[in-house]
């Protein structure tokens, strides 16, 4: 059982909504602020589009939020072991400069509901698997090989995507640096990181066979 998809519903993140809804705490103050304020214009000016799940026994309540827009994977500006270890895995006959991707812009969860005690398992995932199924539907209008997201620099952030399955796009903090053409005392506040989609259609793939 999913507390995600039986007890809530999805529906676009916009004015009216967040009218009618109470305000949203990820925990986040500049996610929250984003939620609360910036939506609006990102979406008028086609930037992104934004989603969330309210509850259905209270629907002024938000459970999670996120934004998506579309991006690409440039292997022309990754170093060489990173571009091979990408494409390696995508058998073509001449590679590609680019790859399609969806970028997840901002995502977050309910303070309150991080956890879900009903089906132990948490909202966070729920919502990530939800997201990836999108991309990987045959009703998907577009190609689309990758999800990224440029994700905080933190442990617990970090941590939560690599559990969903997503790798780091550059080997380390200094190869990252790099390609930001920052200084080596810099600190990074984020960190690129990506999750193939072909993982999810070779398992359906194989259960329909
Ligand atoms: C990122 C997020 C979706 C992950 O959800 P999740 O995997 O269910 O993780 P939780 O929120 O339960 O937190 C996981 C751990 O990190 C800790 N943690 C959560 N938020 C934290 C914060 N702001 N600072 C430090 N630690 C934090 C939790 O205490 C928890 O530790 P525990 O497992 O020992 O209890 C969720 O933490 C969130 O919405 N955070 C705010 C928004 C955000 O950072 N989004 C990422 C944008 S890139």
């Amino acid at each position: 059982m999913s507390f995600l998809l039986d007890k809530c519903t999805l529906k676009v993140f916009n004015n009216s909504l967040l009218d009618f809804c109470l305000p949203f705490d990820c925990g986040n103050d500049d996610l929250n602020e984003f939620f609360a304020k910036d939506i609006i214009n990102y979406s008028a000016q086609l930037l992104g589009k934004s989603y969330c799940f309210t509850l259905d026994d209270d629907p002024r309540i938000i459970i999670c939020a996120f934004t998506i827009s579309n991006d690409s994977i440039k292997t022309i500006n990754l170093p060489n072991g990173r571009k091979k270890k990408l494409t390696k895995v995508i058998p073509r006959d001449k590679q590609m400069r680019s790859y399609p991707a969806v970028l997840i812009g901002r995502l977050g969860v309910n303070k309150f509901y991080r956890k879900d005690l009903v089906g132990n398992q948490r909202v966070a995932y729920q919502l990530m698997d939800f997201i990836k199924s999108w991309f990987v539907d045959e009703k998907n209008k577009t190609g689309c090989r990758f999800i990224v997201v440029d994700a905080y620099n933190e442990s617990y952030v970090i941590n939560y995507y690599e559990k969903n399955g997503f790798l780091m796009l550059f080997g380390s903090e200094t190869q990252e640096k790099e390609y930001y053409e920052l200084d080596a005392h810099d600190l990074l506040s984020t960190r690129l990181m990506y999750f193939d989609l072909i993982l999810l259609q070779s398992t359906s793939k194989l259960s329909e066979n």
